[in-house]
């Protein structure tokens, strides 16, 4: 397999819709990392190793070393947003990184301008922009941005290119007729249906195109039949849904540990207060729930109350967020969280996280980007599974549960990555190697 990986020479676009807090978050890093400035924390692509073989072998390559992936230095950005700000002016409204550095940066980011949005109030309520296509049809709307992709291809003189939705999180839907072909789907596109979102809009292009998507908000976008088959027909690597990056992170980390020593838990209380532009959309009841029912879906899956009813049966779990201005894009959260211990006493926990959002988030989006693009040039095509680790609802093949577990999520990653490249898989299991060592003694 490791032969038939495409090379990742020449350029890659990085398209984006949504140029808001993370997208410019992203961007400004790249630029900031290319040009000596800063170090890509966070993003297991350029910071993370992997070991390969045996314990006693020693060999723990970084993983841009040991994968091909797109350098930083080879990436073009761009995309669209339903406000015109360019992304050094959106990334100053949005107040995540210092003046300073995006002063040292400004003429690269000044160069990226959105182009307009396929834009649908009636699904982000509390937003209103300018930058938006009109179009008699959806079906005309998707032309205008497989137009926009070809054109920016050739503008920026780029081999390949992927899409991450970061555009904000749309009302609450849920799949129905118009999502479960292709044929429905496209006769929806003409017909101008209601239930075909903007963030569809933008996927049903990109999979046309081949072009790979990843989907980082808890939108249904590309998690629907018809996607799903339109990217198995055009060969095209899709994922999602919602960048896994606070308090799911936190959660997917903690709850597996105790679920590990078979501690029980009865309660699991979120909740959030955050001021950016993120948590005035999020401030609707419609988008809100879409966020809520992805956050809400990890606990079940990896503490698998039907299985273990002793224990987390009586789980209650309840989150919340709410709209606070003065903390920006400095979210807060709070858990408590009421465990159970040997012969039923309880305990508590309580976490306090005080992140920035798209701190966490732009490492996040670079990898999806990197691994996208790696998987599209391994012809590892449709639902991505092994890239579960990003997000905090995973998109799977029909009927198959998502895995949650931050831990079993990583072992599935990094053996894709070993798979792809011919390298044994690791089990943790040793045996072949302890005895030996043991004996030698
Ligand atoms: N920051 C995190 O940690 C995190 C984690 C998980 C998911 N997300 C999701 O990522 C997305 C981006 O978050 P953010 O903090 O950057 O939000 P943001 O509000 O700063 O940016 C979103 C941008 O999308 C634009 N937009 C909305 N609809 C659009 C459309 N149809 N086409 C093009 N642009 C459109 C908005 O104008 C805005 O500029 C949100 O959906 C959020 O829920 C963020």
């Amino acid at each position: 397999m490791k032969e038939q990986i495409q090379s990742a020479d020449g350029k890659l676009g990085i398209l984006i819709p949504g140029l808001g807090a993370v997208a410019t978050t992203m961007i400004a890093g790249v630029i900031a990392v290319n040009k000596g400035l800063s170090q890509p924390i966070g993003s297991l692509t350029q910071m993370g190793s992997i070991r390969l073989g045996k314990r006693t072998e020693n060999r723990y390559p970084l993983i841009r070393e040991f994968v091909p992936l797109a350098d930083l230095d080879q990436i073009a950005f761009g995309g669209w947003d339903i406000y015109t700000d360019n992304v050094f002016e959106a990334a100053t409204h949005a107040k995540v990184l210092d003046a300073g550095l995006l002063h040292a940066i400004k003429p690269e980011l000044e160069a990226i301008v959105p182009m307009k949005a396929v834009f649908d109030k009636s699904y982000v309520k509390n937003l209103d922009g300018k930058n938006v296509k009109k179009a008699d049809t959806k079906y005309e709307l998707a032309q205008a941005v497989m137009e926009d992709i070809q054109n920016f291809k050739e503008a920026h003189d780029c081999n390949r290119v992927v899409i991450v939705w970061c555009g904000s999180t749309e009302k609450y839907i849920e799949e129905s007729a118009v999502h479960e072909s292709i044929e429905s789907f496209e006769e929806g596109l003409r017909n101008n249906d209601p239930a075909i979102s903007p963030s569809m809009i933008y996927a049903y292009a990109a999979l046309k195109l081949g072009v790979p998507f990843a989907n980082g908000a808890p939108n249904l976008t590309c998690d629907i039949p018809a996607m799903i088959q339109l990217a198995k027909e055009t060969e095209t690597p899709i994922g999602g849904k919602d960048f896994k990056t606070g308090q799911t992170l936190m959660k997917t980390i903690l709850a597996p540990g105790l679920s590990a020593r078979a501690l029980g838990i009865r309660g699991w209380f979120s909740t959030n207060i955050l001021g950016n532009r993120d948590g005035l959309v999020l401030d609707d009841p419609d988008n809100f729930k879409t966020k809520e029912v992805s956050k809400l879906s990890v606990l079940d899956d990896i503490l698998r109350p039907d299985i273990n009813p002793a224990l987390y049966g009586d789980l209650y779990h309840k989150v919340r967020i709410n709209y606070y201005p003065p903390h920006g894009d400095n979210k807060e959260s709070w858990d408590n969280i009421d465990i159970f211990g040997w012969l039923g006493y309880a305990m508590q926990i309580k976490i306090n996280f005080l992140c920035r959002d798209s701190i966490l988030a732009a490492p996040v989006v670079l990898d999806l980007a990197l691994f996208m693009d790696l998987a599209k040039r391994a012809n590892m095509t449709g639902i991505q599974e092994w890239l579960s680790f990003y997000f905090k609802s995973p998109q799977t093949a029909p009927g198959l549960r998502p895995e949650h577990d931050i831990f079993k999520q990583l072992i599935k990653l990094q053996n894709t990555l070993r798979h792809i490249m011919g390298e044994d898989l690791i089990t943790h299991l040793g045996l072949d190697y302890y005895q030996d060592l043991v004996e030698a003694l």
